[in-house]
């Protein structure tokens, strides 16, 4: 049997590219624009320095936390992503590998897997929603996951619809009917094991998203559904403070990239942010996440939970966010890289990846948990932070 281990994030990525067709490779890639933010979130990190002891490292290291309530047994978690034509068992696949290395997962209100389905692989599950519809269709979206069983919320409001890269997206169709699915067979034929593992299930990708329509309906086209979020006018802080009452459990704002957007948030009850810029897919020109939040977490790390997403490819990558100030972080295209590299083992392997890196770093810093690592850990370049959203001269 080929040997389907790969040993780092990077390989999990080669090998992705090498088993997608190009436009579904491409569609994993995003970012937008120029792709500024997308290489800054990965680059800032390589700026990023450790101070290791030589002495001090204790046997084992404790990686353990907890966020939003949900023990997890590494700071790493899914980031919701949604991923029509990955792989058949989609967000399933990446349930069951998060459960089997002990973590949480964001499930996108856009993934192609009814809530229901997934949530029987891993119950630590927070639901994604974005702004869409307006409060009744949103409050009937969020009763769902609620009655399924879902254990937080997560709100996505960072995004403005830019929908041009220089270096061109991919053609991804309305519908997979039988007119698209032959018209698309030589671009499938290019990848025969991809088209294989479609083939075993006699469907092809279902474009549809599941989570937008009550439970046991297929769900309106991912287009279809884009086009009526484009029509939603964007929600206010009050709306923010709507649905948190609704909700009224854990509730993260994903997308946070000021400091005085951080505290409105406070002042809207949420119980976490994620310092992110979606991942480089929104705003081109943003900075990476991780200049952004030294100054976010200083100013509201001690009333409410602070993660980040974007560019985390190295267990390394999580040590300095935590170093930082993150208590943990959430991963979204490493994760895809693994499942569409080898389904839910991929996502399993990329997991482990991270955890051998935060415990390798863990022991070379010698520091014996998560919990113990802090700014004396890291070094940071003059210049590197972006304090966002922070009155000029001043601290925070
Ligand atoms: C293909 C793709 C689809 C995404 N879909 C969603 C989504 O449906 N909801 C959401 O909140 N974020 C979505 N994101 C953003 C991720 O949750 C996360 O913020 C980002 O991927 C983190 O950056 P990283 O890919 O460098 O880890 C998506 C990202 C990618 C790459």
């Amino acid at each position: 049997m080929a040997d389907t281990w790969f040993e780092t994030v990077a390989a999990a990525q080669e090998r992705a590219k090498r088993r997608l067709p190009k436009p579904v490779y491409s569609a994993l890639l995003a970012a937008s624009e120029k792709g500024v933010t997308v290489s800054d979130n990965v680059d800032a990190f390589a700026e990023l320095g450790f101070a290791p002891h030589v002495i001090g490292a204790t046997e084992k290291r404790d990686l353990a936390t907890t966020v939003m309530g949900q023990e997890i047994s590494l700071p790493v978690l899914i980031s919701p992503t949604g991923v029509q034509a990955v792989h058949p068992e989609g967000e399933t696949a990446v349930a069951r590998a998060a459960a089997a290395r002990g973590t949480a997962m964001g499930l996108s209100s856009f993934a192609s897997k009814p809530i229901e389905e997934v949530i029987a692989a891993n119950p630590k599950l927070f639901f994604q929603v974005y702004w869409l519809g307006g409060r009744d269709a949103i409050a009937a979206r969020v009763e769902r996951a609620r009655a399924a069983g879902a254990v937080g919320l997560i709100v996505t409001t960072d995004w403005s619809f830019s929908h041009g890269r220089d270096w061109g997206s991919p053609k991804i169709p309305e519908q997979m009917d039988l007119r698209t699915t032959v018209r698309m067979l030589p671009t499938g034929l290019t990848r025969p094991s991809w088209m294989w593992q479609w083939g075993k299930t006699f469907r092809p990708p279902n474009l549809r998203v599941p989570n937008q329509a009550a439970r046991g309906e297929a769900g309106p086209p991912f287009f279809h559904a884009y086009g009526e979020w484009m029509g939603t006018p964007p929600p206010t802080w009050e709306d923010i403070a709507w649905l948190r009452e609704l909700w009224g459990g854990p509730f993260m704002l994903k997308g946070v990239m000021r400091v005085d957007d951080a505290k409105r948030a406070v002042d809207a009850g949420v119980s976490a942010i994620s310092v992110s810029n979606h991942g480089g897919n929104n705003l081109d020109g943003t900075p990476a996440s991780i200049r952004a939040l030294p100054a976010i977490a200083d100013a509201v790390g001690d009333q409410i939970e602070v993660l980040l997403d974007g560019g985390i490819r190295r267990g390394s990558d999580v040590v300095k966010a935590v170093a930082l100030g993150a208590r943990a972080v959430m991963i979204g295209r490493a994760y895809l890289w693994g499942l569409a590299a080898n389904g839910q083992a991929g996502v399993e392997n990329v997991l482990d990846v991270l955890r051998g890196g935060i415990d390798s770093a863990l022991m070379g810093l010698g520091r014996a948990s998560v919990h113990d690592l802090g700014a004396d850990d890291i070094l940071v370049p003059p210049g590197f932070a972006r304090p966002l959203g922070v009155p000029a001269g001043s601290d925070a």
